[in-house]
């Protein structure tokens, strides 16, 4: 009686799902997805939102971990006027001012920490106040300048070479983290990221970035304004064929089939990426494909730390960012030589921060950026703790009691084939179009009988906002407006 009942009723969901006539399907139910479908519930436009995950959210993915939720992906909001995101939650008191103070930490003793933090803040500011007079990659650019403003300032003997290098090293792991590439000479010094005025680092406070997409569905602050989106998001299926030349559909990879007016798709750049050439009938323009080649993405590791106890101090211990002694690097692969790299390097090296959570007292979490990245995603959690615990003595058993971590929570956004990484960066080849890439991208296919076929949204088509949550929302919201705007 039970299964007959179970099987039943699955088979009138599929019936009903496979027949669904909707106007628009979106795929992807994340910042960008969901951000779409508020706008088309709004105006009672009715969608179907294919979502390949088990769950909400995509690159926005809050969990409780203890007592709080922590963020595996988006972490932080980043600045407040004319933030589209931010005008949603101004006046729900869900954020405040991050204390992101960043101290960097040596794995010697014995070193001139002045002298170091002062070369450290001289690099900073050539990042932020210099230019190239042509494209080039951050690597080339600030490896050059910044020896030549050292030397200006400095002169150069052995010490000061070593700590340049050493302090270019701990530089380039903020450009990595910042802009999820494996090499900071893939990322081009020129770009058009619009830094957005007010405070530039937000904290969600304790609720975890993941709420935003209750307030997009009306479901915060008061639940009885509920826009009608959950029940029409269909999980667990992933496209693998999208035809835009004609009536528009989409194939899944279980076999079923929806036809509909217009599609938005919001997978990201990684998957385009990864499927341009298999997942479009006909293929796209090659203008799309020049541009989904040149833009960039890859990957950080982000891992939460659980300890029994908080063994640093809260009020001094915010970000660490660590600073290899060179003779410490290359003791480093004999010391640990778990899960080792190509020649016979540590995955270790990649390892550049930690920061303290204040809703979960007795977590850090702890940053990987670089080339190793997407091997280190492979590395079994037990290895993770005994390299992250090699390292944790190394930089603070001077100065703490440091305990074993009890417990990790991570997220392989690389090697997740809904994913294949963090988030979009500009390249010097993206530069070389005569267009910024991301606009290219985000131009809609137009089928031969001259529909609205297939729009593209996320986070890498915003040619100002890429990489962040608020410019996938406002990617969504812009992609939906131009169906509204076809039954005005
Ligand atoms: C570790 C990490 C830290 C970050 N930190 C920040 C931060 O502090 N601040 C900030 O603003 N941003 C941050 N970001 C970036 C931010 O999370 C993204 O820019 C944003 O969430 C992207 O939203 P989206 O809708 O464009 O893409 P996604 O969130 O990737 O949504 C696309 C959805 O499509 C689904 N999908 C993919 N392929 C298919 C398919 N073939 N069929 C069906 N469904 C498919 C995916 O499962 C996914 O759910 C971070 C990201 C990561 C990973
Ligand atoms: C969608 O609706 C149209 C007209 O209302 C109908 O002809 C068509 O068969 C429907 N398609 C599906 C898959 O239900
Ligand atoms: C605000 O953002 C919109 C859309 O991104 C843009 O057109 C406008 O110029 C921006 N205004 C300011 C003051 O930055
Ligand atoms: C929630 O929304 C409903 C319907 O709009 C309204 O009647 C109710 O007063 C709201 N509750 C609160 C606490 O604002
Ligand atoms: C294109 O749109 C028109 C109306 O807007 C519709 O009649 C026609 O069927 C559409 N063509 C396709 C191939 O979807
Ligand atoms: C790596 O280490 C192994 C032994 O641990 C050694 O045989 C090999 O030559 C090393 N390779 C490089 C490139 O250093
Ligand atoms: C860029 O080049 C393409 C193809 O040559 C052309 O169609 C497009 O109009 C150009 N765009 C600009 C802004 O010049």
């Amino acid at each position: 009686m039970n299964h007959f009942i179970f099987i039943f009723s699955i088979i009138t969901i599929n019936l009903f799902l496979v027949n669904a006539n909707t106007t628009v399907i979106i795929i992807g139910a994340g910042a960008a997805g969901i951000a779409a479908a508020s706008l088309l519930a709004e105006h009672g436009i009715s969608f179907v939102i294919l979502e390949a995950e088990d769950r909400i959210g995509g690159r926005i993915f809050s969990t409780y971990f203890g007592e709080s939720k922590v963020d595996l992906g988006a972490q932080w909001s980043h600045g407040e006027q004319n933030n589209t995101m931010y005008n949603l939650i101004k006046d729900l008191d869900l954020v405040k001012p991050s204390d992101f103070k960043k101290n960097l930490y040596y794995s010697a003793e014995n070193f001139d920490k002045s002298f170091a933090s002062d070369l450290y803040w001289l690099c900073k500011k050539i990042f932020l106040k210099e230019k190239p007079v042509e494209e080039m990659s951050v690597g080339s650019f600030i490896e050059k300048r910044f020896r030549e403003r050292v030397e200006e300032k400095y002169g150069n003997d052995e010490k000061i070479s070593k700590y340049v290098n050493e302090i270019l090293i701990t530089f380039m792991h903020d450009i990595l983290v910042q802009r999820g590439a494996l090499s900071w000479f893939d990322v081009s010094m020129l770009n058009d990221y619009d830094r957005l005025k007010g405070q530039a680092y937000l904290d969600w406070k304790g609720c975890g970035h993941g709420i935003i997409l209750d307030v997009m569905m009306k479901r915060y602050p008061n639940l009885s304004e509920e826009l009608p989106i959950a029940e029409n998001i269909i999980f667990n299926k992933q496209v693998n064929k999208i035809r835009w030349d004609g009536p528009p559909s989409v194939q899944c990879t279980d076999g079923s089939e929806y036809f509909t007016s217009h599609i938005i798709l919001t997978a990201s750049l990684g998957v385009l990426k990864h499927n341009y050439r298999s997942l479009f009938h006909p293929v796209l323009p090659q203008s799309k494909i020049d541009a989904i080649n040149s833009l960039g993405i890859a990957s950080v590791f982000k891992v939460v730390l659980e300890f029994s106890n908080r063994w640093w101090d809260p009020q001094s211990f915010k970000t660490a960012a660590l600073c290899w002694d060179t003779a410490d690097l290359k003791l480093l692969h004999d010391e640990f030589p778990k899960g080792r790299m190509k020649n016979n390097q540590s995955w270790l090296e990649n390892l550049c921060e930690f920061h303290a959570l204040d809703k979960n007292p007795n977590m850090l979490v702890a940053w990987f950026t670089g080339e190793f990245v997407p091997d280190i995603e492979l590395l079994p959690d037990s290895t993770i703790i005994e390299g992250i615990m090699h390292v944790l003595v190394k930089f603070f058993g001077r100065q703490y009691k440091v305990t074993k971590p009890v417990g990790l929570l991570r997220n392989n956004w690389n090697s997740n084939q809904h994913f294949r990484g963090v988030y979009s960066y500009e390249t010097v080849e993206s530069r070389k179009l005569n267009e910024s890439a991301a606009l290219i991208l985000s131009k809609p296919l137009i089928s031969r009988d001259g529909n609205l076929s297939l729009l593209f949204a996320g986070e890498a088509t915003s040619p100002t906002h890429y990489a962040t949550v608020h410019g996938a929302i406002e990617s969504g919201y812009q992609e939906a407006q131009r169906i509204i705007q076809l039954s005005l």
